[in-house]
């Protein structure tokens, strides 16, 4: 997806995206090493977005806030820390969330940072999550509800930030999510992907609710990583083509586990 970008903006073969795999203990030495060797940043992904937003020595109000970094770049020898997980998300959704009633499902990373994005962004958020205990204490942080028995119906815009429907021995069943609970005057966005449509959105698209897939939400959060390095605008339906493209034997993923 970076890549087909960069070849469409002309910028390669300057510039060029690669995956690099580096094991915790390695990370910041990893990171450190980079700007000597010709990167202008990164993308960060699961389980080095903390450490990410650790090294860097200047961080953007989403990066700090969120707690995690998704995007690093590499300014006039400074280490700077990005997240455009909540902004992928907003780019994502169509309409302005303000004023809606948002049910966020789960209350690991991808659920924080889509918490921090809506509620930022003017949405009465509530937070439901297996253990209640996370629920509330994500809540409390960030200025949002936590609910046990949501009632899923009731809202704008349900998310899905579990990673149920990633895991073939959990089913949605596990999800307050009931025949009834999914309409057409709801946007349903499921942040699990993979080389199909996941369940959750079938379901959704059944039941004429408006639906968001993860890839769409990785599409954008990818767009505006590139925008911060390169300072152009992201060809949108080059790395819409390319990520729908890509990875025949993908196994799922979740948005920021790429
Ligand atoms: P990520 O960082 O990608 O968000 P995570 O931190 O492992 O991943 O979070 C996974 C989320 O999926 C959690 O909210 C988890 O619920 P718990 O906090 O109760 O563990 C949720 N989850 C995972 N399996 C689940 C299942 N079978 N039913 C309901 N929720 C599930």
């Amino acid at each position: 997806m970076q890549n087909a970008a960069l070849r469409e903006l002309g910028l390669a073969p300057e510039w060029s995206y690669e995956a690099i795999d580096v094991a915790p203990e390695r990370f910041e030495e990893r990171v450190r090493a980079m700007p000597e060797e010709g990167f202008v940043g990164a993308n960060v992904t699961v389980p080095h977005k903390p450490a990410a937003l650790a090294v860097a020595e200047v961080a953007s109000p989403a990066a700090r806030e969120i707690g995690a970094a998704n995007t690093l770049s590499f300014r006039d020898g400074h280490l700077v820390a990005e997240n455009t997980d909540a902004e992928g998300l907003l780019a994502a959704l169509a309409g302005a969330p303000a004023g809606k009633r948002a049910l966020i499902l789960g209350a690991g990373g991808a659920a924080r940072a889509a918490v921090w994005g809506l509620v930022r962004a003017g949405a009465d958020v509530a937070i439901w999550n297996r253990t209640e205990e996370k629920a509330a204490k994500l809540a409390r942080e960030l200025g949002a509800s936590a609910t046990q028995q949501a009632d899923a119906a009731g809202f704008d815009l349900i998310v899905n930030a579990t990673t149920v429907g990633l895991d073939p021995e959990a089913s949605l069943d596990s999800l307050p999510l009931d025949a009834q609970a999914i309409h057409e005057r709801q946007t349903v966005v499921d942040l699990a992907y993979g080389p199909s449509e996941t369940e959750l959105a079938r379901r959704a698209r059944t039941h004429g609710a408006r639906v968001v897939d993860g890839l769409e939400v990785l599409v954008r959060q990818g767009a505006a990583s590139l925008r911060i390095w390169t300072e152009a605008e992201p060809p949108l339906d080059v790395m819409r083509r390319a990520a729908h493209e890509g990875g025949p034997a993908e196994p799922p993923a979740l948005n920021d586990r790429t």
